[in-house]
């Protein structure tokens, strides 16, 4: 069965359009609310971010925090794969954007202690001679690593098919009558791939990964870990105090959480007596400053999320459609979908139903400064 034939929810096929649109497309810059500022959660991180981003990745088990069920699947898959001689099986990543998916692709190299690892993004493979090309290159134990899985054209998907099952791929040569496939055998490697959308994934892809790993939110204990050991890479000292106020804040998501610290080392740096060469000295007040100057409020929700459920309770209580959230909140509909929605869900803020999102009766009780008479579920 070809990817074609399984259908996709009516949302996903929203969602996938949209997809189809930003592949087209460069990403337009984030786009800003009515006061002017960028929204906080927005996925598109600018150069700046992206390197400092890189210099606080963990780069071996050892300094990964959490996730412990993860890492330790993960640790035996590679130390089975080690006693064997064999190669790792092929992973796939799963959760939300900023929990980690990439940084673990990337230190599993390292932990494999061989091997190159080749990265793709899904939205870049259009067409089969995109791929084919890196799959031919690689070595025995290379790992190949696709971020946005779910978003490859089915056609290069097609040719990972049979590259994943049994390490060969069928090229195609000449075109018409004379067109012949030839079978090109490849170098055992590993697909690591990651997603933020399991269930665009279709069955026979998923069903290639012989091991699916999904990456749950982090408590706030695990968080306040995460940001202390950022903290000490970026030169700074954060009270324990201030540290759990951020960590309660960062909505269980250590980019984030690591987000939100640089900032505020921004407005500590300013706030103190700081002199080049010091450590950085991070205290409550700090964070309760850079938190509002984020517009970080003490529910952990930015004015996006709060733009939401204006919008929700504007509409008296009837559910409402992605599209319609986007277009009047003013944002994508995958940031939508894929980061607000489900903190607003995990908090009881909002819910969603066939016909669309409501907000609930606790949102309306946090945030209802409405007139008119709507029903919260
Ligand atoms: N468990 C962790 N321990 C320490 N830092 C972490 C952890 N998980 C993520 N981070 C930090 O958060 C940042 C974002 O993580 P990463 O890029 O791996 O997320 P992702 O799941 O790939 O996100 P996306 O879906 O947007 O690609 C990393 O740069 C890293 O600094
Ligand atoms: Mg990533």
């Amino acid at each position: 069965m070809s990817r074609k034939d399984y259908p996709v929810a009516p949302e996903d096929e929203e969602l996938q359009a949209e997809s189809a649109a930003e592949t087209a497309e460069p990403t337009a810059a984030a786009p800003a609310d009515e006061d002017g500022q960028p929204s906080t959660y927005m996925p598109e991180r600018s150069l700046e971010e992206q390197a400092e981003e890189k210099s606080l990745r963990p780069t071996s088990f050892d300094d990964f925090i959490g996730q412990d069920q993860v890492v330790d699947n993960l640790r035996i898959a590679i130390q089975a794969a080690l006693d064997r001689g064999g190669v790792l099986d092929h992973i796939l990543l799963s959760g939300m954007p900023g929990l980690g998916k990439t940084s673990i692709a990337m230190l599993l190299g390292g932990e494999m202690g061989a091997g190159n690892t080749y990265v793709l993004s899904g939205p870049t493979l259009e067409r089969g001679k995109d791929i084919v090309g890196t799959l031919t290159q690689l070595q025995r134990g290379d790992l190949l690593f696709i971020d946005e899985v779910h978003r490859m054209s089915a056609h290069t998907e097609e040719f990972l098919y049979s590259a994943m099952e049994d390490f060969r791929v069928d090229l195609i040569i000449d075109s018409g009558a004379d067109s012949r496939s030839i079978p090109v055998d490849l170098k055992p490697f590993t697909l690591v791939g990651a997603t933020t959308r399991e269930g665009l994934l279709t069955a026979p892809l998923r069903s290639r990964f012989q091991i699916v790993e999904k990456l749950e939110t982090y408590p706030p204990e695990e968080l306040a870990r995460i940001l202390q050991r950022s903290a000490g890479l970026l030169g700074c000292d954060i009270e324990l105090d201030a540290c759990d106020v951020l960590a309660s804040r960062s909505r269980g998501t250590p980019r984030f959480a690591n987000r939100f610290l640089r900032r505020i080392r921004d407005v500590a740096q300013s706030r103190g007596e700081w002199k080049i060469g010091e450590t950085i000295r991070i205290d409550s007040a700090a964070v309760m400053e850079g938190l509002e100057r984020l517009g970080i409020d003490e529910n952990g929700l930015d004015r996006v999320d709060r733009k939401i459920l204006r919008t929700l309770f504007d509409n008296g209580g009837d559910a409402v459609g992605l599209k319609t959230l986007a277009a009047t909140v003013g944002e994508a509909q995958r940031p939508l979908h894929e980061v607000y929605e489900p903190h607003l869900i995990r908090e009881g803020l909002s819910t969603r139903t066939s016909r669309g999102r409501c907000a609930t009766r606790k949102a309306a009780e946090l945030y209802g400064d409405h007139t008119g008479q709507p029903s919260f579920v």
